[in-house]
């Protein structure tokens, strides 16, 4: 086995983002160094504090978790409460509690990038706020310590979930991801196109209400809230879990098909606000297609392996 790559994922939690940030704790293939948040799904201290909370349901509280920015650069903050809760993390029990006024730190990537050796694995499944901030205060470094960079953003052709054109974490901060799309970082844009592809369903979710394992019924409740809102909105029966995508094509590299794309960012503010139009600078990888049979697999990891088995039976697998 190769060994772990080490890999610092940056994060809004998110009922999404915490099934991502378990299943990478619970990944033999990586090494999870630290954690650095932002706002997003819900506001600075509660994003970081369900990040520690993931942590330690998936038995790893030893992995750092550390406050980043608590706003978008120059926009008014916006948060998701009807999509995650107001909590963050839908149904999901907000205990064991821990303290809940973290400092904004707002180049908190740069801290931890200087304590990990590199080369650095960096996964953004959230606003582009810390990125870009790390890379506006001194992007030789940062470019001299991640090797890779994969981020939940954009769309291609999907229709955008925060506005006609954009996802959220694009729409949130446009100027952040400007600033990334327009820097010298690698990216591997892992947006809308694939991940609206990457559903569980509402009966799968029940189930995980009944699974031995606290983790597991955790995730369940946190997704609840998730099948709720897509049952309103857009009446799926189930729910799209976006961001494990990328810890996915870490884990199984090659289940996320990439293509090279020029693309940049729409600082409209109207309905093209986070647009992700290709025409833009330099080349980037955007996926494009996914295996979403594979990553289905792996979320038995934090789903447990009920999970799997039941897709055996009802011959989904
Ligand atoms: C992104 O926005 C958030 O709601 C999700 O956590 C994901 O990172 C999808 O557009
Ligand atoms: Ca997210």
């Amino acid at each position: 086995m190769r060994p772990a790559r080490r890999v610092i994922i940056d994060a809004d939690p998110g009922i999404d983002d915490v099934v991502t940030i378990t299943l990478a704790a619970r990944s033999p293939e990586i090494s999870l160094v630290g954690v650095t948040t932002t706002y997003g799904n819900a506001p600075l201290a509660l994003t970081t504090r369900n990040a520690r909370i993931a942590l330690m349901l998936a038995g790893r509280p030893d992995i750092p978790v550390l406050p980043g920015a608590d706003r978008p650069r120059s926009r008014p903050l916006a948060t998701a409460p009807e999509t995650h809760g107001k909590s963050g993390i839908g149904y999901a029990s907000a205990v064991p509690a821990v303290p809940l006024a973290p400092a904004p730190h707002h180049t908190v990537l740069l801290d931890l990038l200087d304590a990990v050796p590199p080369p650095v694995t960096l996964v953004t499944i959230g606003p582009l706020t810390n990125l870009a901030a790390a890379l506006e205060a001194d992007a030789p470094f940062v470019l001299s310590r991640v090797g890779y960079h994969i981020g939940m953003f954009g769309s291609i052709h999907e229709r955008g979930n925060a506005n006609r054109w954009a996802d959220f974490n694009a729409w949130c901060d446009p100027e952040a991801a400007d600033i990334v799309v327009r820097s010298e970082m690698p990216i591997h844009m892992v947006g809308l196109d694939v991940t609206r592809q990457m559903t569980v369903t509402a009966a799968e979710v029940t189930a995980l209400g009944r699974s031995p394992q606290e983790l597991a019924r955790w995730l369940g409740a946190a997704l609840q809230f998730y099948v709720e809102f897509h049952r309103s909105q857009e009446r799926l029966d189930g729910c799209v879990i976006n961001d494990v995508l990328t810890i996915g094509d870490l884990v199984a590299p090659g289940m996320l098909g990439f293509e090279s794309k020029d693309i940049r960012i729409d600082l409209d503010e109207t309905q093209h606000r986070g647009h992700t139009r290709e025409g833009g600078p330099s080349p980037r990888q955007v996926a494009m297609s996914v295996d979403t049979h594979t990553m289905r697999h792996l979320l038995s990891r934090v789903f447990g392996r009920g999970w799997w088995a039941q897709h055996r039976q009802e011959g989904l697998a």
